[in-house]
């Protein structure tokens, strides 16, 4: 890894054994993207890469007989009105009204490591030695303000980070009104763009598309949440690049908040990316001396196609962004009483669902929403996070010991951002809530978003939860937000600081995890808004696992957990065994497939183990054994490999292989079964051809499908290579067994001895 000045052709070369970023400054003292792709060696100069020629209707932006055009150059930091006419990365207001700036190159610092951004979430080093950090900073005359873009390269990922900072030093107040995290320039258009788009309960599925000229964008703008409509991640892909093969470059976006991620196409072929919060609504007045920080965006090369970026984010976001002491932990098995009770539970229907649940070997018991003020539905009681004692007379403090004492560790749900109309907490500061007085406020859920963007109340709610927390014995929290914002206006803020509101929102968010996570080190914190509407990389920096969606159906989840995969590892995804008929879809598939879809997650159960037959129980059992058993290999060593697409057929199936690749699950799910049908191949990944594994999998008959009438495992022996390029011969006879519908095979295979 190494970051390189060339100070006679003013080029910078990052680079590590696996990418290169080349960049130039150019005649007119601004930045410009000669390369980025696989790692080429270092040369004294790629100023070759710089593409430069006298075109009709150009304006040039140097002296003559200069012909340097911002209208066909690629650039670091692209801005507007100086002869390029498509989006830039940054807009300033001025106060004499003009929007044209000039950030010319005034100097940069190499350093080792990477520096903190907080108290934005972003990814980190241990060592200094792991990293490389290259600031340049740029700088604008006449607002007499710095610009400072951030690149850091790791030693041992394809990765890039980048953010920019804005120092103002000048006397006139500016205003950013764009101010992205990072703009990426691409000399042709030979690319499909994937993203994860969605809705409720249909969270991140995979779509792919051919980029075209002109502007191609995701974005949220809901206010609270990264959304369930789109992810804050994007990849561009070669046409022929595949799962294991070709060229894909990801750019993932660690924020929780607002974001546009875009793609615009030049009619000359050239592709800009740009990251970043969203323009809309934003605006960020900074007087002298103030500053702003950008949030950051990690980019991921890869030569292997979609599943080596896929396992490069997972790596990086399990080591160098999630924090704490449940990093590199695998999970509890955990039960939680949502769908087992909704609002309507007692403390003695709670210790009859948990008496259960430790007999099946739970660890973990998470009581879900309806614990505290007047919440015996979703009209009233957020923002009263005091218990209600109707339901729990022994309080949460009385409950938590109890269950302990029963063997199980306790949760507890919260949603700190909102309170209902009818709570004592709005009843006493009505102001509190994000609106604009007089006129109408909108509620999702009957309930509203309080102002996190003002610190007295996010002070209020730390002081309010914290004793909660004090005064139990509380292992885990599911930090919940269930709407997005609506008439985005903060009662305190000046008029010329609204448009700083959603992002100090955000930020209020984040000092308020800031402050629990710091003061309950060991409590594993899940988040979750309404599902999977904020699984984002901002929020794993400060719980390492969230809800992927309140979709519960396996067949469902395939599609969920198979999209959520191109960026999140398996051990951040909160997945349950849910009842059936499903209580999202109405759908029944057999209890060993929920299970066989939840192992690739954290893992646990969404239900009354008491409502479950004796035949349901045992294999309950089994499913918390053999989870137990292999949670380290799924969840902490393993790499995840993505083998067949829910949305291109009706099979899916991922595995997970050990470091040392002795050791591998793989999982077969299918749609619809097929009568009288042919065997087919599942072709494995990842293992060592020369290795010879022993591959095992239970094909009797499954429990949902009556008694067992026969015991068979399959098991044989095969070399590596046999199982990857051959395949593992299936018959649809196997997923007959197993239920027909909805039905999935596990395969093991561990080196044979
Ligand atoms: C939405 C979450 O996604 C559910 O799991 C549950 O916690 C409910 N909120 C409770 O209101």
């Amino acid at each position: 890894m190494a970051v390189i000045f060339h100070e006679n052709s003013k080029q910078f070369h990052l680079f590590n054994r696996e990418v290169s970023y080349i960049m130039g400054i150019m005649e007119n003292g601004q930045m410009e993207n000669l390369y980025y792709g696989k790692a080429i060696r270092d040369r004294e100069d790629f100023g070759r890469f710089h593409e430069e020629e006298m075109r009709s209707q150009m304006s040039v932006c140097v002296p003559e007989p200069g012909i340097l055009s911002m209208q066909y150059t690629r650039q670091e930091y692209p801005v507007y009105g100086t002869g390029d006419y498509r989006s830039p990365a940054l807009c300033i207001r001025q106060e004499n009204g003009s929007k044209i700036v000039n950030f010319v190159y005034a100097g940069h610092k190499i350093t080792e490591g990477k520096p903190s951004l907080e108290p934005l979430p972003a990814v980190y080093t241990e060592e200094d030695s792991e990293a490389q950090t290259l600031e340049i900073t740029l700088h604008d005359e006449v607002m007499d303000t710095d610009l400072i873009l951030s690149y850091t390269i790791f030693e041992d990922y394809p990765v890039i980070a980048r953010n920019a900072r804005f120092e103002h030093k000048g006397e006139e107040k500016i205003v950013l009104e764009r101010a992205m995290s990072a703009s990426v320039e691409f000399s042709d258009m030979d690319f499909d763009m994937i993203h994860l788009a969605g809705a409720w309960s249909r969270e991140r599925y995979v779509k792919d598309r051919k980029l075209e000229m002109g502007i191609q964008a995701i974005q949220s703008l809901n206010g609270t949440c990264s959304g369930a409509e789109h992810n804050p991640f994007m990849a561009l892909k070669r046409p022929d690049a595949t799962e294991n093969a070709g060229e894909v470059y990801g750019f993932s976006f660690v924020y929780s908040g607002n974001f546009l991620m875009q793609t615009e196409v030049s009619t000359f072929d050239m592709t800009r990316v740009m990251v970043g919060i969203n323009p809309e609504d934003f605006a960020w007045e900074l007087k002298k001396g103030e500053s702003f920080q950008t949030p950051e965006t990690v980019m991921v090369y890869s030569d292997q196609g979609l599943n080596k970026m896929s396992q490069v984010y997972h790596r990086l976001y399990r080591k160098r962004l999630m924090r704490g002491k449940w990093r590199d932990l695998a999970r509890p098995i955990l039960l939680n009483n949502w769908e087992a009770t909704y609002f309507d539970f007692n403390e003695e229907k709670i210790l009859n669902i948990v008496k259960k649940a430790k007999e099946a070997g739970v660890e973990l018991f998470v009581l879900d929403d309806g614990w505290f003020g007047a919440r015996n539905d979703d009209y009233r009681g957020l923002g009263d996070w005091y218990v209600n004692l109707e339901k729990l007379p022994g309080g949460i403090s009385g409950l938590s010991r109890k269950v302990e004492e029963m063997g199980l560790k306790f949760g507890l749900w919260v949603e700190l951002e909102m309170v209902n109309k009818d709570s004592d907490l709005y009843r006493a500061h009505p102001d509190w809530v994000i609106g604009v007085p007089e006129r109408f406020e909108s509620h999702a859920r009957h309930q509203h978003v309080l102002d996190f963007s003002r610190k007295e109340v996010v002070d209020y709610i730390y002081e309010m939860i914290s004793k909660v927390i004090r005064e139990s014995s509380i292992s885990y929290i599911k930090w919940d937000m269930n709407r997005y914002m609506t008439e985005p206006y903060s009662r305190t803020s000046e008029p010329s600081e609204q448009g700083k509101v959603m992002h100090k929102y955000m930020l209020g968010v984040y000092d308020l995890y800031t402050r629990l996570t710091t003061e309950f080190p060991d409590i594993l914190f899940e988040s979750c808004a309404s599902g999977g509407a904020r699984f984002d990389p901002g929020m794993l920096y400060f719980a390492p696992q969230t809800w992927t969606s309140d979709d519960t159906d396996a067949n469902e989840r395939t599609k969920i957990q198979y999209g959520t995969s191109y960026v999140y590892p398996v051990v951040s995804m909160g997945s349950h065994v849910s009842a059936v008929p499903n209580h999202q879809l109405f759908r029944t598939t057999p209890i060993e497939t929920r299970a066989a879809v939840a192992y690739f997650g954290t893992f646990g159960y969404e239900l009354d183990l008491n409502l479950l037959s004796d035949e349901e129980m045992e294999e309950v059992k089994k499913q918390i054994e053999f989870m137990k058993k292999y949670r380290e290999l799924i969840q902490v060593d393993g790499d995840f490999y993505r083998l067949l697409s829910p949305f291109e057929g009706n099979e899916t199936a991922w595995q997970v292989v050990s470091q040392d690749k002795k050791q591998s699950i793989a999982a077969l799910y299918q749609k619809l079964n097929k009568v009288n049908a042919s065997w087919f191949r599942l072709r494995l990944q990842g293992l060592d051809k020369d290795k010879l594994y022993e591959v095992s999998c239970d094909v009797s008959a499954a429990v949902c499908t009556g008694k067992k009438e026969k015991e068979e495992v399959l098991t044989y022996c095969a070399y590596g290579d046999e199982l990857m390029y051959a395949g593992i011969p299936v018959s649809r006879k196997y997923l007959t067994r197993k239920g027909g519908d909805f039905a999935a095979l596990l395969f093991l295979v561990k080196e044979a001895d």
